[in-house]
């Protein structure tokens, strides 16, 4: 176990802000070293959310698995991360693995995996409550200690849910056929939790192992979020290494048993894992890392190297609504108050539109066809080329990052309906970019590493007149660290 000395790791994250480094994202959560992962522990207390999410302080790889902690009441001021809970003993010695937040009794409180490794290399993972008292978590009492029999070591990421007043939480698992599932825990009147079983899908045969779960309730519906792994990939679908989407029906906990639609990804990009949400009774935000495990040669950042001691974000705060079985997400609400000075789009009768963008760039940008059928857009980064186009005669997406020399390349498609319009929201940053198209239908996270530090500008094309181009480009300003 490494030594943590939380006082000088929280002084070296405060050194560290503001980022200057031209790969170091402005408006979305990343830390000046180490490695992060999946967001963890997130609630809100008083108007205050809780974001926590996985951290290695010591360097870019996925080791030291810890918690660092941050708030905010806005998504745009935030506290400086500090380290809120590293490995202390031996059930998590091998890393504080991810889990969920709670209030409880006024306290913020959290669930997670003790991921421990016996002498022989297995597994023995535990599940245990902790408090966060001044800023760090005290670890509480373990209530499961080990996976249940037919479960492999691959058991983990709790996730609390509320049914009739009672305390439930679901968790990711790996059968010891080596196919993925859902437990779901509950609260009994004496305190015990106690294993109800794994949760009956369509999905039985559905990757090896599925991680992060997490069940959202929206008004009559429940959506079960879940991260499975070992899907095959198809032309439209399941591009990525691994998945994070959901399936949308009823859950029966006493059938055990949820009937629901079709496994939907939340995100069509390249860098998107692991999401938590906010359930605040309408409201829902959910973040996600942007990043995914095992692909860290893709990305020039993290070679432990000086210049570029770190790997990964988290996405943006996106606020989550559904329409008749489908997840929208749209960028939350809160954060039009990153906006500064705009360019007004408005052009008639056009095939090409340049512009300008800024350090951080929020474009919105409403596109009427005409006898237009094909659209791209580029950032345009010195020469290097990031695009994403549509074509309305295949009603096909596409993000290309074949145009860039550093990190990740290739494309990613996927269909969406357009009649005569197409609506794009896209949020650059300085290395991750973020698009909503059609108010949400979809979105779709990536990381672009341009050679030079060079401010992108927007050219967008088409293969004939298009009708009518309006909207905005936003100059965007930072997070801000206090
Ligand atoms: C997902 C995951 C979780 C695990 C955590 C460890 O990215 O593998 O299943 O708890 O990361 O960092």
């Amino acid at each position: 176990m490494e030594k943590f000395d939380k006082k000088s790791i929280d002084q070296q994250v405060r050194d560290g802000l503001p980022f200057k480094h031209r790969w170091h994202n402005r408006f979305h959560l990343e830390m000046p070293m180490g490695l992060i992962n999946d967001p963890n522990g997130m609630t809100c207390l008083d108007g205050v959310y809780h974001i926590f999410y996985q951290w290695n302080p010591f360097g870019a790889v996925h080791k030291n698995k810890s918690w660092a902690h941050t708030t905010t009441r806005d998504f745009i001021h935030y506290s400086t991360p500090e380290l809120g809970m590293n490995p202390t003993d031996i059930h998590d010695k091998d890393g504080c693995y991810s889990g969920c937040g709670l209030v409880e009794n006024g306290e913020v409180r959290v669930l997670y995996t003790c991921n421990m490794k016996d002498e022989n290399n297995v597994r023995i993972p535990a599940q245990r409550f902790g408090t966060l008292v001044d800023g760090y978590v005290r670890k509480d009492a373990i209530i499961v200690e080990k996976n249940p029999e037919g479960i492999t070591g691959h058991f983990r990421d709790p996730n609390l849910f509320y049914d009739h007043d009672r305390r439930y939480f679901v968790l990711g698992a790996q059968r010891e056929n080596q196919t993925g599932t859902v437990l779901i825990y509950r609260e009994e009147d004496n305190g015990n939790w106690s294993l109800m079983g794994d949760l009956k899908t369509q999905l039985a045969n559905f990757g090896y192992m599925w991680e992060c779960p997490g069940l959202v309730r929206f008004d009559s519906k429940d959506i079960l979020i879940f991260c499975p792994q070992g899907l095959d990939a198809e032309e439209f679908k399941y591009q990525n290494l691994y998945q994070a989407g959901y399936i949308v029906g009823n859950l029966s906990l006493d059938a055990m048993e949820m009937l629901h639609g079709e496994f939907q990804e939340l995100d069509q990009g390249f860098d998107f894992y692991a999401p938590q949400v906010f359930s605040q009774s309408r409201r829902k935000i959910l973040l996600g890392w942007m990043g995914m495990p095992d692909k860290d040669s893709e990305y020039p950042t993290g070679e432990v190297t000086d210049a570029v001691p770190w790997r990964y974000s988290l996405t943006m705060p996106r606020e989550l609504s559904l329409k008749q079985g489908h997840i929208y997400s749209k960028p939350a609400r809160e954060l039009e108050n990153l906006r500064l000075q705009k360019i007004d789009i408005d052009a008639d009768r056009t095939s090409r539109i340049d512009s300008k963008l800024f350090e951080g760039t929020e474009i919105d940008l409403n596109i009427k066809f005409a006898s237009a059928r094909k659209i791209s857009l580029a950032l345009d980064y010195d020469g290097e080329i990031a695009k994403f186009e549509y074509d309305l005669s295949t009603q096909i997406f596409t993000i290309d990052r074949e145009g860039m020399k550093l990190g990740g390349r290739g494309q990613r498609r996927f269909k969406i309906f357009a009649d005569d319009s197409i609506k794009l929201q896209i949020f650059v940053d300085k290395t991750a970019i973020e698009i909503f198209v059609q108010d949400g239908e979809e979105a779709a996270s990536l990381f672009v590493f341009p050679e030079k530090d060079s401010i992108p500008k927007m050219i967008l094309t088409s293969d004939s007149d298009l009708q009518r181009v309006t909207g905005k480009i936003w100059e965007l300003d930072s997070f801000k660290f206090e």
